[in-house]
């Protein structure tokens, strides 16, 4: 249909046209940040050592089976203990490539890894309800600021939920993922687009299945205000930019 030609053609492959195009890479232009750099002088929080004793499940193949989009949560604190093996196994990093890039605990294309992990933090244990970014290189938290009313603000930034509405503002943690894009344009130029995506979709199921191996509910939140998340987590909207949310607790009914 010609009104959906334009965002059909952008779920197809360019690589073709690349083929063409020098990219900024190649043009020897300086390589970004390859994480989002931080005041020194900020709030630094160290994470417990990610520690598998801790997972309920740890059948792959159970973890698979049982995954569902949970929008009931307990009212059950998560532990740190928790939360640092969730992050691990969402962006956790576990090697570096030879140029020195990340590899992490989920692929990505070109190891581009454009993705940084925000938190809206409402019931974890030892920590106080706020904005919190995840620092993978240290495996630490940089706590950002305090949200009095975050379940409030986090209910409106979720618009009208279709589903369960209003459930992300029963949710323990919610992550919310930015992508900085530059990150993988300045390799893939007009063929990085489609593959953000596709990445970030790997992490979301990789929150999922840590998730199911602990016994929480996950779901993963499409339907956001993007100028209210940007604004509330001071990002530019431009160079970077949240594309994805999932919210998550402890199952209702265990
Ligand atoms: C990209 C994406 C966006 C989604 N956005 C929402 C959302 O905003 N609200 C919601 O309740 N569920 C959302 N979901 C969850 C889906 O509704 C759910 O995955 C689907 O109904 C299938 O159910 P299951 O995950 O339990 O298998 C989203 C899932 C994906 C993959």
């Amino acid at each position: 249909m010609e009104k959906y030609k334009v965002e059909r053609n952008f779920l197809k492959s360019n690589f073709n046209e690349l083929r063409n195009i020098k990219t900024d890479k190649m043009k020897g232009l300086p390589q970004p940040d390859i994480v989002k750099p931080y005041d020194p002088n900020s709030r630094i929080i160290s994470l417990p050592t990610v520690n598998s004793d801790i997972l309920k499940k740890r059948d792959v193949y159970e973890c698979l089976k049982d995954r569902r989009s949970i929008r009931h949560y307990s009212e059950e604190t998560i532990s740190l203990d928790e939360l640092s093996y969730l992050l691990w196994a969402t962006q956790g990093i576990t090697g570096t490539n030879k140029v020195g890039l990340t590899l992490r605990t989920v692929p990505c294309s070109g190891a581009t890894h454009s993705f940084e992990t925000y938190l809206f933090i409402m019931n974890v244990a030892g920590l106080e309800k706020g904005i919190y970014r995840y620092l993978p290189i240290e495996h630490k938290l940089l706590y950002m600021f305090a949200l009095e009313d975050i379940d409030k603000r986090l209910d409106e930034i979720s618009l009208d939920q279709p589903f369960v509405p209003h459930f992300t503002k029963k949710s323990a943690v919610t992550f919310a993922w930015s992508t900085t894009p530059y990150r993988s344009e300045w390799k893939f130029d007009v063929s990085a687009h489609k593959k953000i995506l596709i990445d970030v979709g790997h992490v979301c199921q990789n929150l999922y299945l840590a998730g199911e191996s602990l016994d929480m509910g996950v779901c993963a939140i499409g339907i956001y205000d993007q100028e209210a998340i940007d604004n509330l987590l001071q990002l530019d909207g431009e160079e970077e930019f949240i594309i994805y949310l999932a919210a998550l607790g402890k199952k209702k009914n265990n």
